[in-house]
């Protein structure tokens, strides 16, 4: 491990910031503030996505009978190393909703079982829960109400308070499996993630991490953290080009879990049930191999000490010049997204209640940037995304350019009163 005083900071970013806008795809002119929705990858990337489809293309037949199994294979021998599990626990998927629902549509629900989950989960993995509490008998959510900030200890306070009244219902009822965030979306927050598994196994509940934000914005111990479920996109965080992602199921529950696409290859194990699925284009899977060659040259701990310490220092920035403030005081709560909240005074301000989209637009088209805006708790904020083509000095442009926005609205607000 290097030591943290040689790694790269925002004060002194070394091969990161501005250095690395060359290895992306932006065009002069244009800041990218928001990795943490679609992500986006390196030019290498591409190139090498590139080339795995023009491999395809060459030979076709060659490639999807033959050697695209042993290229995954690599891949996830590759995956298993880097995540520190074996690699025939992994399996690739599209993306983490398509995991979500993997494993949530293949579990045996039975009448009288029970799915934990947060308040601020992930929408679609929600509905993919509401899904199959409408369409199978007696199985329903008990949700643990979250409102930010917390401390970790509360948190888990409040979960182990949620099982326990739960316990107390005493109606025959069992929490079957329990849905965590590692790092939930908005607002984005980091989780105590190993002390809920632990916690929830020992109550004897299985629990599915979603670690949509996880792979490339946290180190990933799979062994340490040992879920019974995990899944994570590679193309947020890791570089990989849009459309992979990495599903871990431990052994033990491998022979009830089925691809969301049944193929040909039903009941002939983990391995070869997801290893094919289906007449498709496998080369941005292929691209995760080429994200982790990218970040080997910089090393983990180099990216994920900047773009942690960019999220820390840029929020504050941000929070300074619009006079709030970030919404978790503890920086160990912060990966590389960070919440900050507006000055925009009417929490119902009409503008933004007749036209949803009314901040978005005005980022889009008069400062050509863009960070999504959401109400939590009563307030507004924005989640802002670190990542190592940015710099502090970015983080202060932002912050100006919210302050206009915010400016802009709460004239708004005065001049329709005036009216
Ligand atoms: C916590 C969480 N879960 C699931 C997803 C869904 O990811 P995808 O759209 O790649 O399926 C997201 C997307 O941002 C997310 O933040």
């Amino acid at each position: 491990m290097t030591h943290t005083k040689d790694l790269p900071t925002p004060a002194n970013p070394g091969p990161f910031g501005h250095a690395q806008r060359k290895n992306f795809l932006f065009p002069e002119g244009y800041t990218q503030f928001n990795h943490g929705s679609f992500g986006t990858f390196p030019k290498s990337v591409q190139d090498a996505m590139i080339e795995w489809h023009q491999r395809a293309e060459r030979n076709p037949d060659l490639w999807m009978r033959r050697d695209l199994y042993s290229s995954l294979k690599q891949l996830r021998t590759d995956l298993g190393d880097f995540l520190n599990c074996s690699a025939d626990e992994l399996a690739l998927v599209t993306n983490t909703t398509q995991g979500a629902n993997t494993i949530i549509r293949s579990l045996d629900f039975q009448p009288g079982d029970r799915i934990l989950q947060f308040s601020t989960g992930y929408v679609s993995v929600d509905k993919t829960v509401e899904y199959v509490c409408d369409t199978l008998d007696d199985v329903k959510i008990v949700q643990v109400p979250v409102t930010y900030p917390i401390s970790d200890e509360d948190l888990l306070k409040k979960v182990e308070e949620t099982v326990e009244a739960h316990r107390q219902l005493k109606d025959g009822s069992r929490i079957r499996l329990a849905i965590v965030d590692w790092i939930s979306s908005v607002p984005s927050i980091l989780h105590p993630v190993h002390k809920l598994v632990d916690y929830l196994q020992g109550e004897g509940i299985l629990v599915f991490v979603d670690g949509a934000h996880s792979i490339g914005q946290v180190p990933v111990d799979l062994t340490a953290l040992h879920p019974d479920f995990y899944i994570t996109n590679a193309h947020k965080w890791l570089f990989s080009v849009r459309g992979s992602a990495v599903l871990y199921v431990a052994k033990r529950h491998q022979a009830k879990i089925h691809p969301t696409s049944i193929t040909g290859d039903y009941k002939k194990g983990f391995d070869a049930e997801f290893a094919w699925s289906g007449t498709q284009d496998y080369s941005s899977l292929m691209s995760i191999s080429d994200a982790l060659k990218f970040r080997k040259q910089y090393g983990e701990d180099a990216i994920i000490n900047y773009t942690h310490r960019l999220a820390v220092e840029g929020g504050a920035a941000i929070a300074k010049i619009l006079g709030t403030n970030t919404l978790t005081p503890d920086d160990h709560q912060v990966a590389n997204m960070v919440n900050i909240r507006l000055p925009i005074h009417d929490f119902d301000h009409p503008t933004l209640k007749e036209n949803p989209n009314y901040i978005m637009d005005l980022m889009f088209d008069k400062f050509n940037v863009f960070t999504p805006a959401f109400k939590h708790d009563g307030k507004w904020w924005t989640r802002v995304s670190a990542q190592i083509y940015l710099e502090l000095s970015d983080f202060v442009r932002l912050g100006n350019i919210w302050k206009e926005v915010c400016d802009d609205l709460n004239a708004l607000v005065l001049t329709n009163s005036r009216q």
